[in-house]
């Protein structure tokens, strides 16, 4: 296949740190179609060579598997080329036009790994050159608007020039191994599917913790936070897919309705709701792996006073019938006690029980997602050693159980060969393939879904303090206590 990929933004951050790394792992792996180019587009004033060798001094700084050697690089740095181009200047785009036809590509995607504020402006210029042939895919990096207006606004100016089959709309969540495996999980195997619901699940718990607090991005972040940053997108696209119905088969649309519907779903926010069901927090100063790190308030770029969420923890519902009454909780945070992505299916504990079991204790399947990516299924078990104690009043046998798991690590069984998640993405662009993208009335729904907390927080005290190094702020336990439950490391 001859293909371009152009890498808008080809100097930024997502670029060196993500996508290039993807694309050379997937030019390692064999998978990247010969025949195609990578063109990085940025403002600089760079040359070929002086593009590849900024990414080859950027590869040192990246988590590679297996450092490139300089052949091993320089074969992958033949495919990468480089425009200088201004996005904002309706007559760089003929510069892009000659560009393309020098290599008359089946397949240009556009990547748009710049600002958001560039996404309309470039649509109108594109347009206009008509540039926007059927062969050319665009693909939008989150996030997409900052509310539901801005993120409609975007959308219909993409529409206006793309078809929806062009849009790509990223969530590389989607992308991780371990979603790949939720899906086969579910829809794969029967064993779950008649246990997945309101009668045998107590509750579901989503954690995304992250160790890294806002790195050099504070100017973003602050006026983005936690829940546009995370929640809007990344989890409640784990929340669709511990959640949604079996699709009727695995096209792209199939699956995106069905996600949809959980996001239709979600139980409205009420006052009550919006008070009892939603905490925020910001790190203050702590320790992460032994070493002292600074508050958030005092990180570059972050304004005085800010107000920003670094944590967020949530309890909503997914209203149908297969899940009426279970909670669904949320929580992410910036310098948490450790890095760690996992979802938590807590099974109600058996009806009556005929053995000394620990208390509360019953059946849990946690999907690790990183840095481990497996299942593991806990249960309880009858050690050899346990003969049992007499019921006095009963004569009966009491024998008491203990915690036993099953463990499935995914990395060791199919090998640290797997493929990651911008890698598997890119891949799925330049094939055409929409399944693990976003249709545009999923985010609406997202954001439809998110709006009334960001509302509600324009009146409330602000964020909870929680030291770095913590699960964050106590309200996120006391807000799942109040159901009963707990957070697995206070269980
Ligand atoms: C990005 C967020 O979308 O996801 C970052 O903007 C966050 O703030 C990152 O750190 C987390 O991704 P991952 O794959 O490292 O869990």
């Amino acid at each position: 296949m001859r293909f371009d990929l152009i890498l808008f933004g080809g100097t930024g951050d997502l670029v060196w740190r993500k996508l290039m790394p993807a694309l050379f792992q997937a030019f390692r792996h064999g998978s990247l179609p010969t025949d195609g180019r990578i063109v990085g587009v940025a403002r600089d004033d760079l040359d070929d060579e002086q593009y590849r060798a900024l990414i080859k001094s950027r590869f040192d700084e990246v988590d590679l598997a297996k450092r490139p050697s300089e052949e091993e690089f320089s074969r992958f740095a033949a495919r990468l080329t480089y425009l200088r181009m201004d996005l904002s200047n309706a007559t760089d785009y003929t510069h892009l036009a000659a560009k393309l036809a020098e290599h008359q590509a089946d397949t240009v995607v556009m990547y748009l790994a710049t600002a958001p504020s560039l996404f309309t402006i470039f649509c109108e210029h594109i347009g206009a050159a008509g540039l926007n042939g059927p062969q050319v895919r665009v693909v939008l990096e989150k996030p997409l608007g900052h509310n539901l207006a801005s993120n409609r606004a975007i959308n219909e100016s993409v529409r206006k020039v793309f078809d929806e089959k062009q849009i790509f709309r990223i969530d590389h969540y989607l992308g991780k191994p371990s979603v790949q495996n939720l899906f086969a999980m579910r829809f794969g195997n029967a064993l779950f599917e008649p246990l997945w619901r309101r009668e045998n699940i107590a509750n579901i718990q989503i954690t995304i913790a992250e160790e890294l607090g806002i790195e050099k991005r504070g100017a973003f972040y602050d006026s983005t936070g936690a829940l546009r940053d995370m929640v809007q997108n990344h989890a409640l696209q784990l929340l669709c897919a511990i959640g949604m119905e079996p699709p009727i088969n695995a096209h792209a649309d199939a699956i995106r309705d069905e996600k949809l519907k959980v996001l239709r779903s979600l139980k409205p926010w009420t006052t009550e709701s919006l008070r009892q069901h939603v905490v925020r927090g910001q790190y203050s100063a702590g320790t992460i792996n032994g070493a002292q790190v600074a508050g958030y308030a005092s990180e570059p770029g972050v304004g005085q006073g800010s107000q920003t969420e670094t944590f967020v923890a949530l309890r909503t519902e997914i209203a149908n019938w297969r899940w009426a009454g279970v909670p669904f909780y949320i929580r992410t945070g910036k310098r948490m006690a450790r890095s760690s992505a996992f979802i938590e299916v807590n099974f109600r504990p058996t009806p009556h029980a005929i053995f000394k079991t620990p208390l509360g204790s019953a059946n849990r399947l946690v999907i690790h997602l990183q840095p481990k990516d497996g299942l593991e299924l806990h249960l309880l078990a009858q050690g050899q050693q346990n003969r049992g104690q007499t019921n006095a009043e009963t004569s009966a046998t009491v024998q008491s159980l203990s915690p036993v798991q099953l463990d499935l690590d995914f990395d060791k069984r199919f090998g640290s060969q797997r493929v990651g998640a911008y890698e598997r993405l890119l891949l799925d662009v330049i094939d055409g393939r929409l399944n693990l993208f976003v249709r545009s009335d999923e985010q609406e729904a997202a954001w439809r879904w998110v709006e009334p907390i960001m509302e509600s927080w324009k009146h409330d005290e602000g964020p909870r303090l929680y030291a770095a190094g913590t699960w964050g702020p106590g309200a996120a336990s006391a807000m799942i206590a109040r159901d009963g439950f707990c957070w697995p490391e206070e269980c």
